[in-house]
């Protein structure tokens, strides 16, 4: 079975849930303490062993480009001022992976995002990490799914229980427990009414997809929203071959969304070591307040 080597992620959406901190900053770019959520997604699929990553960017973006790339002046700035180890840190992050851009000139959905990997995804099975999904796991979550798509060579989703009332803004899965964490998947629907719910596992930010998916990508009309859904190509693939669900191990948090963005900041500012203490007194002190 062929090894994943390819990533791509999808981060040229308008962010409008979490306007007006949007507007001018990509969402994929707003800071959990003192790093951007998409740097957590590269690192994640550096630690998953990808080699190359492309990231799908819009107007507006150009700081994430920025963000992984040197920064002359700066290091200059740092090393004159002897602080080697913020340098060290700042030098690293260009360094992370093997990254390429390109551009989704109008924002017509995930699945339209997609589409614009195909050059760079070529012949090869690939995994999508959403720009806006922070997930956080002693295993990397995207190594999680690349393992299932090495044993059984189908596409896989990452996929969790979520409440009735979340998963009509998600997706819904047709699942069958094969063993552990593992699901075969037969079926799914997007943002489903409640006559249509198929379970309430729904895909949560990760997938490894195979390259016919870009076929079926081409042929999907415009669904929910009148974008072209990335769900609906996978409907495809889970019911013609069937889908692996991994019911993934790992603390998710969206970053397209306000209350997951201050989850995100609070989880992660407890466990700091730099602040992870004061922050601690800091919350102690406000909740007796609460
Ligand atoms: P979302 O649906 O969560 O992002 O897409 P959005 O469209 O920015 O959200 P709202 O509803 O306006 O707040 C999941 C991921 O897919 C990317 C987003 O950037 C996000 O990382 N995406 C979405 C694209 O790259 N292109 C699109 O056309 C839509």
């Amino acid at each position: 079975m062929k090894r994943i080597r390819k990533a791509v992620i999808p981060a040229a959406g308008l962010g409008t849930r979490v306007l007006p901190a949007s507007k001018a900053m990509p969402k994929e770019m707003l800071a959990i303490v003192d790093k951007p959520a998409i740097q957590y997604i590269v690192e994640e699929a550096v630690q998953s062993g990808i080699e190359e990553i492309l990231i799908i960017t819009s107007r507006g973006k150009t700081t994430v480009e920025d963000h992984f790339d040197r920064a002359p002046e700066l290091e200059a700035t740092l090393l004159a001022r002897g602080k080697q180890d913020i340098y060290d840190e700042i030098v690293s992050i260009s360094n992370l992976a093997n990254i390429s851009y390109i551009r989704q000139k109008e924002t017509k959905g995930l699945g339209h995002a997609i589409l614009c990997a195909k050059a760079f995804v070529g012949d090869e099975p690939f995994a999508v990490l959403y720009g806006d999904d922070v997930i956080r796991a002693d295993y990397p979550v995207c190594r999680q799914l690349c393992d299932a798509y090495e044993e059984f060579g189908l596409g896989v989703v990452g996929i969790k229980e979520v409440s009735e009332e979340a998963i009509q803004k998600y997706s819904s899965m047709k699942v069958q427990p094969v063993r552990d964490n593992l699901f075969k998947i037969s079926d799914m629907i997007e943002k489903p009414t409640p006559d249509k719910i198929m379970s309430l596992y729904s895909i949560l930010g990760r997938c490894v997809l195979p390259p016919e998916i870009f076929n079926i990508l081409e042929k999907t009309p415009a669904g929910t929203g009148g974008e072209i859904q990335l769900t609906d190509a996978m409907k495809k693939l889970a019911q013609v071959k069937g889908m692996i669900g991994v019911d993934f191990v790992g603390k998710r948090y969206d970053m397209g969304n306000k209350l997951g963005i201050l989850q995100a900041i609070v989880e992660v500012g407890l466990e700091h070591k730099e602040v992870g203490e004061s922050f601690r007194s800091y919350l102690k002190e406000i909740s007796k307040t609460l």
